[in-house]
């Protein structure tokens, strides 16, 4: 099939890198790590791979602190190991995707260290740096996205650098032009080395409105989540434009952008034809979770919502020509079966759902590790088992709020981004063969059953369904259909059904799934001339209808 652009047929897979494999013993994850699984990577039809931040850093935020852009940090290996791994997917028709942490350095970094011992140098220029008020107090009170007021104070003086993330993590100054500069030769850099190209970490959060002002708080903290000054601020489109002109577009790389369009002509700037992205992530799902008291009492209601949501966005995005990337998980959120099926109802027959509906959509599939075999969330005892910084600062604004400590952590344990980052589970040998030294971070004790192995022995496994996601979306007859045919929502009034037809001149696939843990009858508008694919071995049919199993899911033509 002629694709319009080379990555229009991509699988991806992201990767934790502490958590994948770890080859040396240290308990850390490893770029060798990656080389050694790059043919079970294969087996499941990817053909990218995104492998969260391996540069050098402190790891105050696990990897999203680079201190030096053009080293691999030593946990991970060394830059020959990466170039090792970047031939070796290559030679298995897959690209491998750095991620790219522009929008702020570590404190680590020689820039940022060259900043603050002299601020009168170029380098101060390089960060966002201002006074503090007569009284000492940061320049405005704007909170941080990982909680606690944005600014830094830089000690001996009365000054303070922005920090949208974590206090580790400065903010750069995208308005400096030699700063831009120095960031196009360090992707340029990478780029030459054979990558497919980047996921983009922040990206719509560069721009700032420069005015700074006070604006009235909304918390007890005295604080204000301000949005509207450091996201897609006004003018962001002019930077993304050079970013892109400047590198990626020189490659024609495969970009990935962590930012949410917000108008019909945003979309048209990152993914239309002549967007700054190849495309960008749906985070639409994300404010979805089936533990939130507002979802628990009627999850078919959630389902409801998060289906108008999903097609409304399919049809905003079929207008752009563009792509968005899909996916269910990633390092930043729970496991997705713990966010979208009631814990009882967790099993091969829902994960499975799950993975279907979002695989056959219009756009590039992301799968994200341990997904593939139905990882769970490992909710702690204590908060001391969590090591993230932006988990514990929730811990303390819950505390603030007036909240006991159990409640708390019960919250935290719902919503935890360090829920998926626990080791992957390959095997049931100790630490579920992830380590042979001490993990990093604790290892789900369920790795004695739920492994890559067991699985992989297993044909009727949520592994083997993957594999067989992959297949159905590359086979030759559909992938077009798959990769540039419309979607239509069908069925939307019946409540716990999703189902949508992918069409494409006159080749139709219809997937229908029946979101509940009930039987649902579902009249039959079209009969099936063949079935692709179905979660469960049997299904009932008889000229009107068809009788679904609770969540089961089918794929026909
Ligand atoms: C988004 C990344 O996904 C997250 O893990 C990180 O903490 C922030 N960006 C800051 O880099």
């Amino acid at each position: 099939m002629e694709l319009k652009k080379w990555w229009h047929n991509a699988i991806g897979y992201q990767i934790y890198p502490k958590s994948f494999q770890d080859t040396n013993g240290d308990g850390i994850g490893d770029i060798q790590g990656i080389i050694q699984h790059l043919d079970d990577l294969k087996e499941l039809g990817v053909n990218i791979i995104w492998v969260s931040p391996i540069n050098e850093s402190p790891m105050m935020d696990h990897g999203y602190d680079i201190s030096d852009y053009y080293k691999i940090d030593p946990s991970f290996g060394s830059n020959e190991d990466l170039e090792v791994l970047i031939k070796e997917a290559d030679k298995r028709g897959i690209k491998i995707l750095m991620d790219l942490v522009i929008n702020h350095t570590s404190d680590q970094h020689e820039w940022f260290q060259k900043a603050i011992q002299n601020l009168d140098s170029k380098y101060a220029n390089y960060y966002i740096i201002r006074e503090g008020d007569e009284n000492g107090n940061p320049p405005n009170n704007w909170r941080s996205i990982f909680g606690g007021s944005a600014w830094g104070k830089i000690e001996g003086t009365n000054k303070y650098y922005l920090h949208l993330f974590t206090v580790g993590q400065p903010d750069l100054n995208w308005e400096n032009p030699e700063l831009r500069e120095k960031l196009y030769e360090m992707v340029n850099y990478w780029l030459d080395k054979g990558l497919g190209g980047f996921r983009i970490d922040a990206i719509s959060h560069i721009k700032k409105d420069w005015t700074y002002e006070n604006l009235p708080p909304d918390g007890p903290d005295g604080l204000v989540t301000a949005w509207k000054y450091y996201r897609n601020a006004e003018g962001i489109e002019e930077l993304l434009h050079e970013l892109n002109e400047s590198t990626f577009k020189k490659y024609d790389s495969f970009t990935i952008g962590e930012i949410d369009a917000e108008t019909p002509e945003q979309i048209e700037q990152f993914i239309g034809e002549n967007g700054c992205f190849s495309t960008y992530f749906d985070f639409f799902h994300n404010k979805y979770c089936i533990r939130y008291e507002q979802y628990a009492k009627d999850p078919i209601e959630m389902v409801e919502e998060i289906k108008k949501e999903l097609f409304a966005r399919q049809e905003l995005i079929k207008k752009s020509g563009g792509l968005l990337t899909n996916f269910l998980e990633n390092h930043d959120k729970p496991r997705a079966p713990e966010r979208f099926i009631p814990k009882k109802f967790i099993n091969f027959y829902s994960q499975s759902l799950l993975g279907t509906i979002y695989f056959f959509l219009r756009g590039i599939p992301v799968i994200y590790q341990g997904q593939e075999i139905g990882m769970t969330d490992f909710p702690k005892e204590s908060i001391d088992g969590y090591i993230d910084l932006a988990t514990h600062n929730n811990y303390k604004e819950l505390l603030e709020k007036g909240m006991s400590e159990e409640d708390a952590l019960r919250l935290i344990n719902i919503d935890c981004r360090e829920n998926s980052r626990t080791p992957m589970q390959w095997d049931d040998s100790e630490n579920g063969g992830f380590t042979d030294g001490e993990p990093w971070f604790a290892v789900n004790p369920n790795y004695k059953t739920l492994n890559y192995k067991n699985q992989k022995e297993d044909p009727e496994s949520l592994l083997n369904y993957y594999k067989k996601l992959g297949a159905l979306r590359k086979q030759e007859d559909f992938e077009s259909t798959f990769i540039y045919g419309e979607t239509i929502q069908l069925y939307s009034e019946i409540k716990g059904c999703l189902a949508y037809q992918r069409r494409l001149n006159d080749k139709v696939i219809t997937m229908i799934a029946n979101w509940t843990p009930n039987v649902m009858e579902i009249p039959m508008d079209k009969p099936i001339n063949e079935l692709l694919l179905n979660n469960y071995k049997t299904l009932h049919v008889d000229q009107e209808s068809m009788v679904f199993q609770p969540f089961q899911v089918i794929v026909f033509q």
